[in-house]
């Protein structure tokens, strides 16, 4: 193969390859321009044998014929195409996928709409928590037996830093920054060593609320709870609550509801236990307020009757895009 032949099939294959109006140019300066390799190649013909010089000559003359003005239009056809692309009102239109809420997200929404209508502010909280917010202002004193039913994170090497087990500390930090009437949501990450398993997860939502005002009393708790539960799975849901224990609450009770002929244990509440409200500073003669926490997940478990609390992390879209129902 000759020079000639070689510079056809190194310019065939660069045009080949080329897309932009630039492409097109930088080819046609490369081969033809005034130091171009084809313009050069022509000069140098007079260094070659007559015989040679003849063949040689003609075939770099054809290329010259064939691609210069080719590459100019090539550019001009580029250009065109390249500008027409910016706005190509005859492309075909695409539907694009809608989002949607994540069913957690939509049951938040929807206990924040709640309670910001009874006058609840939502705050913000942090999930590396402190031995004390977690456990101690709340009155669970080291070696407390309620601390073995939280079976807590710790970080390694800092004894008394942990991944918070409940939303709880959250009251303490805004009854430490807020005098009454305080009146407070937050929702939130909580962490647990606890399998992963259809009914436990590691990691999962808590919706934490505080009310401390001058004679809060027991019955605007359950005045609370039950508007609560009646929004959110309807007017007329039959609601019980049972006495239980709770270190930071005094009387404490769990909330159930009668849902689909079971009932179903929804939350934990009490009133502020009067040494909590000594631990930041509040006169319990003075003041009184309750509290309550529970579980999102579970709550958009039974409203949606999802089996498995695995399923709201797994992002299978088969049973994301079912919400909201
Ligand atoms: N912190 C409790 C838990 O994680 C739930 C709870 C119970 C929160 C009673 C409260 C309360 O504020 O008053 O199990």
């Amino acid at each position: 193969m000759n020079d000639a032949e070689k510079l056809r099939r190194e310019l065939e294959e660069e045009i080949q390859s080329a897309s932009s109006p630039d492409d097109f140019e930088r080819i046609r300066v490369k081969y033809f321009g005034k130091k171009g390799l084809v313009t050069l190649a022509l000069k140098s013909l007079k260094e070659l044998p007559l015989k040679e010089r003849k063949r040689v000559g003609a075939q770099l003359n054809a290329l010259k014929k064939e691609y210069e003005r080719e590459l100019k239009k090539k550019r001009e056809g580029a250009r065109a195409r390249y500008s027409a692309k910016k706005w190509d009102y005859t492309f075909p239109g695409r539907v694009s996928e809608k989002g949607g809420f994540h069913p957690l997200s939509f049951v938040e929404l929807r206990i924040r709409e709640i309670f910001s209508s009874l006058g609840f502010k939502f705050v913000d909280g942090p999930y590396i928590e402190t031995d004390y917010y977690n456990f101690e202002a709340l009155n669970v004193p080291p070696h407390h037996p309620a601390r073995e039913m939280h079976d807590t994170f710790y970080v390694k090497g800092h004894g008394s830093i942990l991944l918070r087990t409940h939303t709880s500390p959250v009251q303490i930090r805004t009854m430490e920054k807020m005098k009454p009437p305080i009146r407070v949501g937050h929702i939130g990450r909580v962490f647990r060593v606890d399998p992963f398993d259809a009914s436990h997860a590691p990691a999962f939502t808590q919706f934490e609320g505080l009310y401390v005002d001058k004679g809060v009393t027991f019955k605007d708790l359950k005045g609370t709870i039950m508007h609560f539960i009646e929004e959110l799975f309807g007017k007329g849901t039959a609601v019980k609550f049972l006495p239980t224990y709770f270190p930071f609450t005094e009387p404490s009770a769990e909330v159930y509801m009668r849902w689909k002929g079971e009932w179903m244990e929804i939350l934990g509440c009490g009133m502020v236990h009067p040494r909590v409200l000594k631990n930041v500073g509040i006169d319990p003669e003075e003041y009184t307020g309750f509290a309550f926490g529970m579980g999102v997940e579970r709550i958009a478990m039974i409203k949606y009757g999802i089996k498995d609390i695995r399923l709201f992390t797994e992002n299978n879209l088969k049973f994301l895009k079912q919400f909201p129902l």
